[in-house]
């Protein structure tokens, strides 16, 4: 039987539009709360170091208040592991940040940093915080990933949801070849397989249908649909595509 597939919902483009008035409306912990009734199994929030979206207030209010697991991205950086002990959040998904990108664009370089990742991870995991790597779905970054004791392994899906944006079905193919072969191989490995970033109600079934991944983490896309048909809505129907592809298996 295949495991059940969580969805982890990410709530920082809630504090995006926030943030471009100041005030305190839309709340990302409202947001929070109607992702969690609309079927969320966690959530995540990143705390950038430009602070552009999540704030330091919002993790602390998160953590106190919601009612599900909460997954905290962040650089590693000393900043961010103090913060991190500080919260102790149930997982940390550690991130590679450039402040002038608009997205987080590419997978950490595990294998180029080892013993830093190595080091951070140990501090995290001491005070009972899984650790997550976010990566590209590369052979060399899973395996370094083993090594380091990561818990889990985020895969990056951005190249896949761009392939199919783009509808060019070779791309396509290729692109979910690739994250297709790094779950099986970090289950083999024994790391949790999760997968997120760019995905939308178009891409999400196929990457839900990889047995190995366990949980989908999904923001931008959900936050945006929202406007059209509400949060709830947009979320119910992820979470209906998600197990819909999932049935396929068995
Ligand atoms: N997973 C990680 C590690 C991310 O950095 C992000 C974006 O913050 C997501 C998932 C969610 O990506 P998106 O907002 O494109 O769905």
């Amino acid at each position: 039987m295949t495991e059940f597939l969580r969805l982890g919902v990410n709530i920082d483009h809630v504090a995006t539009i926030r943030n471009a008035r100041g005030g305190a409306h839309p709340d990302p912990l409202k947001a929070a709360n109607i992702a969690t009734v609309a079927g969320a199994d966690g959530i995540t929030a990143h705390l950038r170091e430009d602070r552009r979206h999540i704030s330091d207030a919002d993790i602390a209010r998160l953590r106190a208040e919601i009612d599900v697991p909460l997954n905290l991205e962040m650089a590693v950086t000393e900043e961010m592991g103090k913060i991190a002990l500080r919260h102790k959040p149930n997982a940390c998904c550690l991130v590679p940040e450039k402040r002038e990108e608009i997205t987080t664009e590419g997978g950490l370089d595990i294998a180029g940093n080892n013993n830093r990742i190595n080091d951070f991870s140990k501090m995290l995991q001491e005070q009972n915080i899984l650790v997550s790597l976010f990566i590209d779905p590369d052979e060399v970054q899973i395996r370094a990933s083993a090594d380091v004791g990561a818990d889990i392994i985020e895969l990056h899906a951005g190249s896949y949801a761009h392939a199919v944006i783009s509808g060019d079905q070779k791309l396509i193919t290729h692109e979910l070849e690739k994250l297709c072969i790094g779950a099986e191989l970090g289950h083999k490995l024994g790391l949790e397989v999760h997968a997120g970033h760019g995905l939308t109600f178009d891409s999400v079934a196929a990457v839900a249908a990889l047995p190995q991944i366990v949980e989908l983490n999904i923001g931008h896309f959900l936050i945006g649909e929202a406007i059209f048909i509400g949060l709830d809505a947009s979320i119910k129907k992820m979470r209906h595509l998600m197990d819909k592809a999932r049935a396929t298996l068995g």
